[in-house]
């Protein structure tokens, strides 16, 4: 008996591997996140499954849920939005079940910010303009920040932000990353994602409050940073023409001649 977490995607049923969907089919148990998986991926579950929302439940009676599965030998599939490596309490799931000795696999999800990407059609991370990603938060109350992981302090690095859950504090995330971003900066925000009714606002920090029009519905991610939107950006060495690599060596005196591995 294992139980398989899978990342069920960001919200759109075709958005999730096929190992997830053949997992889905092979479990008896389904327990998922019904805040936000889509309940479309449920059509995957064997006739017959028991099929469980874990919204309203408490870790305990998740993980006693599990336990009678794995008691009586039946493979569990634990569904959570997005993939499983931010935000998806996996930590306190997976810990409790090595303290039962409850075997877990985790299959990979299409993330929010992925999701949030392919949206607004743009690249995160452009050269010369920001090479970095941070997938960040605000402090909630289920979930406080660690002192130094502060807007602020990410702002200092100009690295292009994704913020999750909070749009609610729209305000105040404009107002703390204006200094750092300048209030042209550009910013998009982007709700569900994937979703029938995927909503897109694009602005700058200055005008971005304005033109959500007041709209705070909670499932957007906040993307800011220079790399939005730009054109004047280098293009990366990797397709330049003269630029010498293993897979299209160049010049007289390849670095990678053709026979090296
Ligand atoms: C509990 S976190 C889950 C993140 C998820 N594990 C992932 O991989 O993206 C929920 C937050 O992720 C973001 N999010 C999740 N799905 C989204 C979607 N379809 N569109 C926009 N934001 C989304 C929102 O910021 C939401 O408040």
């Amino acid at each position: 008996m294992t139980v398989h977490f899978i990342g069920a995607g960001p919200g759109a049923a075709d958005l999730i591997t096929l190992r997830g969907r053949d997992l889905i089919a092979a479990c008896p148990v389904c327990l998922y996140a019904g805040s936000l998986v889509p309940e479309a991926l449920l059509q995957h579950c064997p006739g017959g499954a028991r099929i469980i929302n874990t919204a309203p439940m408490s870790l305990d009676d998740i993980i006693a849920e599990i336990k009678t599965a794995h008691d009586a030998g039946q493979d569990v599939a634990r569904l959570h939005s997005g993939d499983l490596s931010v935000w998806s309490a996996l930590g306190e799931q997976t810990r409790r079940l090595r303290a039962l000795d409850i075997p877990y696999d985790v299959t990979p999800g299409v993330p929010a910010f992925a999701a949030a990407s392919a949206a607004l059609g743009a690249e995160f991370t452009l050269p010369g303009v920001a090479q970095s990603l941070v997938l960040t938060r605000t402090s909630g109350r289920a979930s406080s920040m660690p002192d130094t992981e502060t807007l602020e302090n990410f702002g200092k690095t100009g690295a292009t932000l994704a913020i999750h859950l909070s749009v609610h504090v729209l305000e105040d995330v404009i107002k703390r990353l204006t200094p750092y971003y300048g209030a042209d900066c550009p910013v998009a925000v982007v709700w569900r994602a994937t979703w029938p009714d995927q909503r897109i606002v694009k602005a700058t920090l200055e005008t971005l409050e304005e033109a959500t029009g007041g709209e705070r519905g909670r499932t957007a991610l906040i993307i800011v940073g220079r790399a939005l939107g730009a054109e004047d950006f280098d293009e990366s060495c990797l397709y330049a023409g003269d630029y010498d690599r293993r897979y299209r060596p160049v010049g007289t005196n390849p670095r990678f001649p053709e026979d090296a591995e």
